[in-house]
């Protein structure tokens, strides 16, 4: 037993090659009509602590739905996961959800937290293993809709991915059922995924969660251009932006935006020279979608993309819902 967790950083925000690509990615963004940013830039460690703010909120039920699930229906999740397995936490925040199922008594023999906010990873890795010690840990520190490689040295064997929260959510659907494949790939007909899925709803509830009346979502959105001023030396003046989120009933997905309060010039740096874009009052930068889906309509997007063995559990309201299921299909 051993307080040290490894943590493997295949990306880091800050190194030269990285800068370059990401101020690539955020001019084809923002020199789009529709102008975008994409949601990893949330994630600082300020953005990650916004958002575990975000999961006390009342409008915010996500979390705590998900977690009764958990509850009622762990003795079964712990006996379709067996024992000896390895849980990959894609995203894992403050570990929070996988420190939970630990302490509940689903205990891997190893942990790998997959996180891009690297520093909130580390810390929260951290205080976990403390809790913890028998628990092997590691962190790795990357971009996983860039690439998901797990280090050689994790058994390819009884690898369970762990997906909560909803995040595939924030993939359109024909990405969500490729990300879904590429973990297939990652895994052998002994693992496994155990992911979150938020459901179709009424409207009024999906619109209170991502606006809830504190302000917290806001600040969590305005914060992306915080982070981005941060790391991409852009002079977005953050108290121009107002944050926009309503459920598009048409795409069934939450839209996040953020909308101009007057005429705005923005700049960043790209190798030798500032580009600039102009937004006039009220046009606006889309920041996230968060897609809800049916049960039928997740499960067929697990099939497409490999999975099978499919189990579904779901709260009283059916407003959210835990899948498992096994890869069904040779690895690729
Ligand atoms: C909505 S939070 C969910 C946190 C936690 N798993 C939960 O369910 O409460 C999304 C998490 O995914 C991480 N994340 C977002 N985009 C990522 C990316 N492209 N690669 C790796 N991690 C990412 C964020 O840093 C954040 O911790």
């Amino acid at each position: 037993m051993t307080s040290e967790i490894k943590l493997l950083q295949l990306f880091d925000w800050d190194s030269p090659g990285e800068k370059a690509r990401l101020r690539e990615e955020l001019a084809a963004g923002l020199l789009q009509p529709q102008a975008s940013i994409a949601p990893k830039f949330f994630y600082d460690a300020l953005g990650s602590r916004l958002f575990e703010a975000i999961t006390e909120l009342p409008e915010y039920y996500p979390t705590r739905t998900e977690a009764a699930i958990f509850d009622e229906h762990l003795p079964e999740i712990r006996r379709i996961l067996g024992a000896d397995f390895s849980l990959v936490d894609l995203g894992c925040g403050s570990c929070a959800k996988a420190g939970k199922l630990f302490h509940a008594g689903l205990l891997p023999a190893r942990y790998v937290a997959v996180d891009i906010s690297v520093d909130f990873l580390r810390d929260s890795l951290q205080n976990l293993k403390r809790e913890l010690p028998a628990i092997d840990m590691m962190g790795l520190g990357l971009d996983f809709t860039d690439e998901l490689r797990l280090p050689d040295e994790l058994p390819l064997e009884r690898r369970m991915f762990f997906y909560p929260g909803s995040s595939i959510g924030n993939f359109s659907p024909p990405e969500a059922r490729a990300f879904l494949k590429r973990l297939a790939g990652q895994m052998d007909a002994t693992g496994g995924l155990l992911i979150g899925v938020d459901l179709i709803k009424d409207k009024a509830v999906l619109d209170a969660a991502y606006d809830d009346a504190l302000g917290v979502t806001a600040a969590f959105n305005r914060n992306l251009l915080r982070h981005v001023n941060a790391r991409l030396d852009a002079d977005f003046a953050i108290g121009d932006w107002r944050h926009v989120a309503f459920y598009n009933e048409a795409d069934a997905r939450i839209e996040m935006h953020l909308e101009a309060r007057r005429g705005v010039d923005v700049s960043w740096p790209d190798d030798t020279t500032r580009r600039t874009r102009h937004f006039a009052a009220g046009e606006r930068i889309h920041t996230e979608n968060s897609y809800k889906y049916s049960p039928a309509g997740f499960e067929t997007l697990l099939s497409e993309a490999g999975f099978t063995d499919i189990r579904m559990w779901t709260d009283p309201r059916a407003w959210f819902a835990l899948f498992f299921a096994r890869q069904g299909s040779t690895r690729t």
